[in-house]
């Protein structure tokens, strides 16, 4: 069995690679499971509007996970509930509409997928500690393969967080810096790893947005508002194939895309 997770796809430019080559992908790698993170797909990448959900799901994306951006445009607390394929990271302290978790029937096996964000260096975001948090789901569900997004910006906290739960959680993938890493293995001989899947948007970005505002802001502190960057696009994923008989991970291919 294939499980294609693509890495954060940012603006309408990220929308777009994936409507235009998700369906070779798919000729080509034959995933039983696409799941994206779309949690900066809509305008200045931020969340998830209905028509860019509806778009990519057009286009193959059958399961979307979120980030510190899910809640940033308030249409998608319109429709968040009346759908059944978000997973919106669920250690927010507050309340917040839609579901952190999914339990998804595939092949006669109960997958589990849940969200979470990381804990440190999310300026402005408030959560519940991601390990108690993931301790205390990964006992209350059940389920056969249990598959992680962990929205988060330190390599520590994902490489820490992923071992400590390496007993449990079959398929752990890093999102949210947007910059995909060379470090995808078998983690623990249990756990299909890595650090950040990266990116679908443009290449020569600052994580996706025009450089100008951004510069602006680093450079002397000046708020601005963030527009996508234009030029050629970049796709990040990872393709993780699980043994048919015991749906252990079997091995972890990263993907780059440039088309
Ligand atoms: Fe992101
Ligand atoms: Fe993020």
């Amino acid at each position: 069995m294939k499980i294609l997770i693509i890495g954060d796809i940012y603006g309408q430019a990220g929308k777009l690679a994936i409507q235009q080559h998700l369906p070779l992908m798919k000729e080509q790698l034959s995933p039983d499971l696409i799941i994206a993170n779309g949690e900066n797909v809509s305008e200045g990448g931020k969340s998830l509007d209905k028509k860019d959900y509806e778009d990519l799901m057009a286009a193959g994306v059958e399961y979307f996970t979120m980030g510190n951006h899910t809640f940033k445009r308030p249409e998608f607390e319109t429709y968040v509930d009346e759908v059944d394929n978000i997973v919106r990271p669920g250690n927010f302290k507050a309340f917040k509409p839609g579901r952190g978790h999914l339990v998804i029937e595939k092949n006669g096996k109960k997958f589990l997928l849940f969200n979470m964000l990381g804990a440190g260096l999310m300026p402005g975001t408030h959560v519940v500690n991601p390990f108690y948090f993931a301790d205390k789901l990964l006992d209350k569900i059940e389920y056969d393969v249990a598959m992680l997004d962990f929205h988060a910006e330190a390599t520590a906290e994902k490489i820490i967080l992923a071992n400590y739960l390496s007993d449990k959680v079959s398929i752990f993938w890093g999102t949210h810096t947007h910059i995909q890493t060379a470090d995808e293995r078998i983690l623990n001989g249990t756990t299909a790893y890595i650090t950040d899947v990266g990116m679908t948007g443009v290449f020569d970005s600052a994580i996706g947005a025009d450089f100008e505002a951004v510069t602006q802001r680093a450079k002397d502190n000046i708020p601005a508002k963030f527009i996508e960057a234009k030029g050629p696009v970049r796709i990040n994923a990872i393709l993780i194939t699980l043994y048919d008989n015991t749906s252990k991970p079997q091995n972890i291919e990263r993907i780059i895309i440039n088309p």
